[in-house]
């Protein structure tokens, strides 16, 4: 037999997303024919916008099928740069502008940039999956910071002074958050961005959900509090606001230096995003926006229904979430007792009760940091949506 050669420790230390596992045994049921409604998908349900996909198909057609410059077409640069002006009122020239293969590789080369061995990094639970393992990637210290459950999922400053050590380099901000769609208030992003600044972080803000934003709430960029442009790298894209989560164009604004840094890793990794899919991004951010807040509407329904049947289901209990597409839900009144004859101990026995006994696919919290919380999608029809709770209900309700 031949022996497996080693792998490199990074590697090893990896673990695969908790997201895509669910979803992907959801996906391998369905295969095999079974009706699963899946509350997994972390991707808008809707087509991409027509526009968008004919101007992919002009692009092929009138040659645009080469390289680009590493750091994407200067038409993006400036589309994004218009964009972040209209979302942030702050002014980035091409070259503080980084275009790549969606939203996690800026990260990525935000993370890789900045992140040094032992560096401390303050991650807010819940955080998203793909955080601490980045991190992890660029042998940083991921340093959890817990938010009050009175606060539903707002990160306040305060929570950051207990995590934070002398080790602290920097903050990832995610807000609106997946998975709990809280949205930080600006004048709480406001003390947050004096804590920045007295402990000198610089601050990875991930804003790829700031324009499903719901009610009256305001998404506020923390880069555009005084002084803070120059310690921040704003990290959004085009896959959630415009259903393009296929495309895989996602983009960096930041300090010149840091940008520069990451445009040489993209340089050496990926080369420029598609081509084509940067001149589908472009009539995205250029073209009619009437679609955004279709889905953003539709989004809102879906949300009230959800989070009011959800709060219905005995010892199930959800905040209204202000934004992204997710509910965050708290289960802890299930552990310790018998679903469907399992033993439930935490969300993780609870989703994998509800999807092989009720046919529904939720994903839950530990991959999240939160293990008595689970993520429901509302990126599925409303009706859908109707049958999966019903189905929840029913298997919860012949709990003894
Ligand atoms: C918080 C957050 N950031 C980034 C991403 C990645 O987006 P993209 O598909 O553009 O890589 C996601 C996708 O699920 C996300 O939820």
């Amino acid at each position: 037999m031949v022996k497996s050669l080693p792998l490199a420790q990074r590697v090893t230390q990896l673990h695969p997303s908790p997201t895509m596992a669910i979803d992907s045994k959801a996906k391998a049921l369905i295969a095999q024919g079974k009706d699963v409604v899946n509350f997994g998908a972390g991707e808008p349900d809707f087509d991409t916008p027509e526009n968008i996909r004919l101007a992919a198909v002009q692009a092929i057609n009138h040659g645009h099928t080469r390289y680009t410059a590493v750091g994407g077409i200067e038409a993006l640069k400036g589309a994004i740069s218009e964009r972040i002006f209209a979302d942030t009122g702050l002014r980035y020239a091409p070259d503080e502008i980084l275009v790549s293969v969606g939203a996690k590789h800026s990260l990525y080369n935000a993370v890789m940039a900045l992140v040094g061995p032992g560096d401390g990094v303050l991650l807010p639970i819940p955080y998203w999956v793909t955080y601490p393992e980045q991190i992890a990637l660029a042998e940083g210290v991921v340093q959890f910071v817990s938010i009050k459950p009175e606060h539903e999922g707002e990160l306040r400053p305060e929570d950051l002074s207990q995590a934070m050590t002398n080790a602290s380099r920097g903050l990832i901000l995610n807000s609106p958050s997946n998975p709990s769609g809280a949205v930080i208030r600006p004048s709480v992003l406001k003390q947050i961005a004096q804590v920045a600044m007295d402990q000198d972080l610089w601050v990875i803000s991930d804003e790829i959900y700031n324009r499903l934003v719901y009610d009256d709430t305001v998404h506020a960029s923390i880069a555009s509090f005084e002084g803070m442009r120059e310690r921040t790298v704003l990290i959004n894209g085009v896959s959630k606001s415009y259903a393009m989560t296929g495309w895989r164009i996602g983009y960096a604004a930041g300090p010149k230096h840091i940008i520069k840094a990451m445009s040489s890793l993209q340089s050496q990794s990926t080369s420029n995003p598609t081509t084509i899919a940067q001149y589908a991004a472009l009539e995205a951010l250029t073209g009619p926006q009437e679609a955004v807040d279709v889905m953003r509407r539709e989004f809102d329904r879906r949300r009230r229904y959800i989070v009011g049947r959800v709060n219905q289901i005995a010892g199930l209990e959800a905040a209204t979430p202000q934004g992204a597409f997710y509910v965050w839900v708290n289960m802890a009144s299930w552990k310790n007792r018998q679903v469907g004859g399992r033993s439930i101990y935490d969300a993780d026995d609870l989703a994998l009760a509800w999807l092989e006994l009720a046919n529904v696919a939720v994903v839950p919290g530990s991959g999240f940091g939160m293990p008595d919380y689970f993520r429901m999608s509302y990126a599925t029809s409303l009706e859908r949506i109707e049958t999966g709770l019903d189905r929840m209900e029913t298997l919860l309700e012949s709990a003894e």
